[in-house]
């Protein structure tokens, strides 16, 4: 194992958590995200070079509050305090904290002063600066030893360090774009304070699984379901530079993939990626259970299932094999555990084809665990994969179905099939492919009064679905020029038999969602 440097966030249930970890891990320093309550035994055997606390919506002195476990001072390493994290500090070294009368949310300016010792964390950046504040309760005294080293109007202490201790706390996020220097501070607070070099890059990282799989799977034989997504063909090929052959892929085509989908897909894991594939034509027995079911989350678990029940029976035909290579992501790690996702409501049923057949005696080897998606991506290229896997769109593993609004029907799937290859086809020849984070068709049961040549049409009604967005977890209408929108519509409706009206849909998420089901 090669000598990572790790850092600790600790999540006190902030909205900006994930982007902590993510900042830091674009520094080049290996971080994990853990709950602020985790064992100490845990969080020590990652070996931390130094703790960063994330902001919370508690107050320090209520009831129940999170507190900061005394492992964490008492380990002597360095800490950043963000927001609720700085307010704890305060709290438990002996500072003041007090309520707000009147809660901070926005931009504000930060100015420094650089006459104390505390100041490694605004090095070689301005006296003044932009910051975003999002805070009700506020510190009235630093604990002893602290040093004031920023301000506000409105926060008289927005930032204290003490230099000797290695212990920071700001009152604005660091994390959030809104503070175009944030990505400096939190660089100071890792190489300055840290003392970490930014020894994890996509290189490092693939030395260090190739080696760790290998000696996990030893000779055994490795099963992985393959989707054509990015996730499971970075996690398949990690898998195969460790164990060459020994891994098997099966793909399976449900049928509710875009147009020419699945045997561009094989072509591009046999040819390319020289990955042994075994390709299931299981459109038919998908389409079968379909029938009929206008309920998009019944819609997700029948394709879950009859998933499942596929790729058993391919895996069983493969004789012994012990393991399952999963293309599984840090952010649904951290949503398993994280304070804020612990009562979360569900909105979809995200269930990934290629997911985890719960029953199944296979133990899971999961090479991204640890990484976010800009992450596998940089990996993706690292290990030579093309642009057209790794830049790929996210698609829904239940496909065509969650777009097919209302029953899936052999007749429908060729319509939006058609229908999407021409979204896909112009919004790319118009150089919007990269820029743009989804745009895909969707079929719709509305059908409406039309004219083609003398006569009336009843057709169907389209819709066109492009969006912008960082993450997918919250994002807006990709505003495409309207010549672009004029020449697909028009395509659409010349084109696609059976189709008389073509809509754009102009709704952010929130309130709407990405996919119509
Ligand atoms: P929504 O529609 O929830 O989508 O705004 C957010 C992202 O998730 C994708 N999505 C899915 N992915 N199985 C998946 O693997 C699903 O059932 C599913 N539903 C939505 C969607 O394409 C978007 O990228």
């Amino acid at each position: 194992m090669s000598q990572r440097e790790t850092v600790i966030v600790l999540d006190f249930g902030a909205q900006y958590s994930q982007l902590i970890a993510r900042r830091v891990r674009e520094a080049h320093v290996y971080c994990e995200l853990l709950p602020w309550d985790t064992e100490p035994e845990q969080v020590m055997a990652l070996n931390p070079m130094g703790f960063i606390l994330s902001g919370g919506p508690a107050s320090v002195y209520e009831a129940g509050a999170p507190y900061l476990k005394s492992y964490v001072l008492e380990s002597g390493l360095p800490i950043l305090g963000i927001c609720y994290g700085m307010q704890l500090l305060a709290h438990q070294l002996g500072g003041k904290v007090a309520p707000a009368t009147q809660r901070e949310y926005g931009l504000a300016q930060l100015q420094i002063s650089k006459v104390g010792q505390s100041t490694a964390i605004f090095d070689q950046l301005p006296n003044e600066m932009t910051v975003w504040m999002s805070h009700g309760d506020r510190i009235d005294a630093m604990p002893p030893d602290f040093e004031p080293i920023a301000q506000t109007v409105n926060s008289p202490l927005a930032a204290m360090g003490n230099r000797n201790r290695r212990i920071y706390g700001l009152q604005f996020h660091p994390e959030v774009a809104h503070t175009p220097l944030g990505k400096d501070i939190l660089n100071n607070f890792l190489r300055r304070v840290c003392d970490c070099q930014g020894l994890w890059t996509p290189g490092a990282f693939v030395e260090e699984s190739v080696s760790m799989i290998r000696q996990i799977i030893g000779d055994s034989q490795v099963v992985c379901a393959l989707s054509g997504g990015v996730d499971s063909t970075v996690a398949a090929t990690l898998v195969q530079r460790a164990i060459g052959d020994r891994l098997t892929c099966i793909f399976v085509d449900h049928g509710l993939l875009r147009k020419n989908e699945g045997s561009q897909t094989m072509r591009l894991f046999q040819e390319h990626l020289g990955l042994r594939v075994i390709m299931v034509e299981a459109q038919t027995r998908f389409l079968k259970r379909l029938i009929g079911v206008e309920d998009p989350e019944l819609k997700r678990r029948i394709i879950g299932e009859e998933f499942i029940r596929v790729f058993e029976i391919e895996a069983q035909k493969l004789g012994q094999v012990n393991f399952l290579v999963q293309g599984t992501l840090y952010p649904d790690v951290i949503e398993s555990t994280s304070v804020e996702t612990r009562a979360a409501q569900k909105i979809k049923t995200h269930h990934n084809v290629g997911g985890l057949p719960a029953d199944m005696q296979f133990k899971l080897i999961e090479p991204l665990r640890y990484l976010f998606k800009d992450e596998v991506r940089q990996v993706g290229l690292q290990l030579g994969l093309p642009p057209e896997i790794v830049f790929r769109q996210p698609f829904p593993g239940p496909g065509l179905a969650v777009r097919i609004i209302g029953p899936v029907t052999p007749e429908a799937l060729k319509t939006l099939q058609e229908a999407d290859a021409i979204v896909r086809e112009e919004i790319e020849k118009a150089g919007f492919g990269r820029t743009v984070w989804q745009f895909f068709a969707v079929l719709t049961p509305v059908r409406s009064v039309g004219v083609m040549g003398d006569g009336r049409t009843y057709g169907k009604l389209v819709a066109i679905r492009a969006i912008s967005s960082q993450d997918g977890m919250t994002a807006d209408w990709a505003r495409l020029p309207h010549e672009l929108l004029a020449h697909i519509s028009n395509r659409i409706v010349n084109e696609v038999p059976g189709v008389n009206r073509v809509v754009y849909d102009i709704t952010s998420k929130p309130p709407a969602t990405i996919e119509w089901e």
